[in-house]
C-alpha cells in the first residue's frame, strides 16, 4: 500500500486537515484515514470545506517549524524519573526541525502527561497497543516504521529487559520489536539497576543487535540519596546524538587543505567605458569552490566578473582583468591545490583609452593588443610555492584532446580539464558540461602517457563533485 507523507501536501489541505483533526482530536495521519474510510464507503469527498474560507491558509511559526521538518523521531517515554527529562528532549528535536511522535508507556504516565506530551509536539500521544483509533490499520507499526529514528528516553531497565528477549506486550515494546528503523537508547536507572548482572547482560546484547546508546552518566540519582552510574543523558546530548544518527557527519576529505581557484572571465578595458570580455560565466569555478568547502577545505575563489552569489563560507576575491587575478592569486598563496577555472583575457588593450574613445573622421581609433601574464604557467613553473596539485581548463573548440595534452606539457601544470566550448555545446553560460580530465603521474612524463578520463555530460555541480573527489583521492594517496 501506498504511504503519504502530509508534509508534503499543499498548505491549503494541510490547514484543512489540521482544523478537521483537532475538531475530531484525532491526529492528521487518522483524520486522513478516516476521509479515505468514509469516501470508500460512500461518503462525498470533502472537496468544498477544502475551498471554505473558513480554512486558514497561513499557520503559527511553530506549526510551520514543524511541518518543515526534514525528519521524525518516535520518542518512546518510558517510566522513570527522568521522564521529565523527555520534555525538554522533545522541544530540543523540534528546535532541530525535527518532527516528533510520543509514545509513554503505561509507567510513564506515572511521572509525565500525554498531555504534555502532546502540548510540546503537537502531535496526538500514543499509550495504547489495543487502541481502536489507531489500530485499524496497525497503528504500531505505523509508529515503527513511518519515522526516521526511534528514540526511548528514559530507556527504563524494564523495557531494555523486554527488547533483549524481543517481548511486545504493550504499545513501546510492540513498536521496538516491529521497528525497521535505528534505535537510540538513552538508559536511565538506579545504579544498582544500571550494575545488574542481567541489565548488563541485556545491554550487551542490545549493542550487539546494533542499537545506538547514549550515556547513562555518572551522577546523584533524584529520588534517592545514591550516586554513581545511572543518570538520563541531558536532552541537549540526547538531541545531538538523535541529529549524529539521522544527519551523519559529511566526509571531509580536504580539512586542512587549502584550495586556491579561479573562475569567471576577465575583463580587459579598452576605455573607461568598453571592456573585451568573454562568454564565460563562472559557473563551474563557483562549483568547484562549492564542492571543495563542502569536503572540508579552506578554499579562495578569485572570480571574474559574475552574476553569481558567493558559495557559502568560501573566500571570494572580485576582480577585473588578468592582471588583477594574477596579483590576487599570487597574493593567496601558498596553496595545497590550485585550480585555474577561469577563462582569462589572452589578450588586452595595450593603448587603454583614459578617455572615453569618440568617433573620428579618420574611422575606428587602432586597438593595439598585447599578450596578457599566463596565470597557469606563471603559478606552474613557480620554484618555492608552486601549489603541489596545479589543474588547469582547456576551453577548446577544435582538436580538444590533442590541444589539451599539449598545454599540459607547454604549462608544465599536472591536470587539465578539457571542455568543448563550440557554441553547439552550450558550455560557455549553460548549466552542463561534458568533461576529459587529463592527468600526469610526474612532469617528466612524455605526452603519450598522459591519462585521458572521458566523462558523461553532467551539471556543473556533478563535475565540480567528481573533481573534487579525484583530488581527495590523489591527496589521499600522496599524504
Ligand atoms: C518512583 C519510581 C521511579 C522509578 N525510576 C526508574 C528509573 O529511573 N529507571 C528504571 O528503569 N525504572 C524505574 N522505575 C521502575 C519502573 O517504573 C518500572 O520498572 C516500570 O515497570 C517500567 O515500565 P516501562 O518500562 O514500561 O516504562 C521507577 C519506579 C518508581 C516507582
Amino acid at each position: 500500500m501506498a504511504s503519504l507523507t502530509i508534509r508534503k501536501l499543499d498548505d491549503a489541505i494541510k490547514s484543512y486537515l489540521r482544523l478537521r483533526s483537532a475538531k475530531n482530536g484525532r491526529s492528521v495521519e487518522e483524520e486522513v484515514r478516516v476521509i479515505l474510510r468514509d469516501y470508500c464507503e460512500g461518503s462525498p469527498a470533502p472537496t468544498a470545506s477544502l475551498t471554505s474560507p473558513s480554512a486558514p491558509t497561513e499557520r503559527p511559526a511553530v506549526e510551520r517549524a514543524n511541518t518543515a521538518g526534514q525528519a521524525s523521531v518516535t520518542l518512546i517515554i518510558g517510566g522513570g524519573i527522568a521522564a521529565f527529562k523527555s520534555m525538554e528532549l522533545i522541544r530540543r528535536l523540534k528546535e532541530r526541525h525535527i518532527d516528533v511522535r510520543c509514545v509513554l508507556t503505561k509507567a510513564a504516565q506515572q511521572f509525565v502527561t500525554p498531555l504534555s506530551a502532546s502540548a510540546l509536539s503537537h502531535e496526538r500521544v500514543y499509550t495504547d497497543l489495543f487502541d481502536p483509533g489507531s489500530e485499524f490499520d496497525a497503528g504500531h507499526i505505523r509508529l515503527a516504521r513511518e519515522c526516521d529514528l526511534i528514540v526511548v528516553a528514559p530507556a527504563t531497565a524494564d523495557l531494555m529487559a523486554k527488547m533483549a528477549q524481543g517481548h511486545a506486550d504493550d504499545l513501546a515494546s510492540a513498536i521496538l520489536l516491529a521497528a525497521d528503523r535505528p534505535i537510540l537508547l538513552a538508559p536511565a536507572m538506579n545504579p544498582l539497576m544500571w550494575n545488574n548482572a542481567a541489565t548488563r547482560r541485556n545491554v550487551l546484547q542490545l549493542r550487539r543487535d546494533g542499537i545506538h546508546m547514549i550515556g547513562p552518566s555518572a551522577g546523584e540519582m533524584a529520588e534517592s540519596n545514591e550516586a554513581g552510574i545511572g543518570r538520563m543523558s541531558e536532552a541537549i546530548e540526547i538531541a545531538a546524538a538523535a541529529v549524529g544518527i539521522l544527519r551523519p557527519p559529511r566526509p571531509r576529505p580536504l580539512a586542512g587543505k587549502r584550495v586556491l581557484i579561479t573562475a569567471g572571465p576577465t575583463h580587459e578595458a579598452i576605455d573607461p567605458v568598453r571592456y573585451i570580455a568573454n562568454r564565460s560565466s563562472g559557473k563551474q569555478g563557483f562549483a568547484i569552490a562549492a564542492a571543495a568547502q563542502a569536503a572540508g577545505a579552506d578554499v579562495t575563489l578569485v572570480s571574474g566578473p559574475v552574476e553569481l552569489r558567493d558559495p557559502a563560507g568560501v573566500n571570494v576575491i572580485r576582480v577585473e582583468s588578468a592582471r588583477d587575478m594574477l596579483h590576487r592569486v599570487e597574493a593567496a598563496l601558498p596553496a595545497d591545490i590550485a585550480i585555474f577555472a577561469a577563462a582569462v583575457a589572452d589578450w588586452r588593450v595595450a593603448n587603454e583609452g583614459e578617455q572615453k574613445l569618440k568617433k573620428t573622421a579618420a574611422g575606428m581609433p587602432p586597438l593595439q593588443l598585447v599578450e596578457n601574464p599566463d596565470i597557469l604557467a606563471t603559478i606552474s613553473k613557480l620554484k618555492d610555492k608552486r601549489p603541489p596539485l596545479v589543474i588547469g581548463f582547456a576551453a577548446e573548440t577544435e582538436n580538444l584532446i590533442d590541444n589539451a595534452k599539449a598545454k599540459i606539457a607547454r604549462k608544465g601544470c599536472d591536470w587539465i580539464v578539457a571542455n568543448d566550448v563550440s557554441p553547439a555545446t552550450g558550455v560557455m553560460g549553460g548549466d552542463r558540461n561534458t568533461v576529459h580530465l587529463l592527468t600526469r603521474d610526474g612532469k617528466d612524463i612524455s605526452v603519450d602517457d598522459i591519462k585521458v578520463d572521458s566523462w558523461p555530460v553532467m551539471t556543473k555541480e556533478q563535475v565540480a563533485t567528481e573533481l573534487v573527489a579525484k583530488i581527495a583521492k590523489t591527496v589521499e594517496k600522496n599524504s
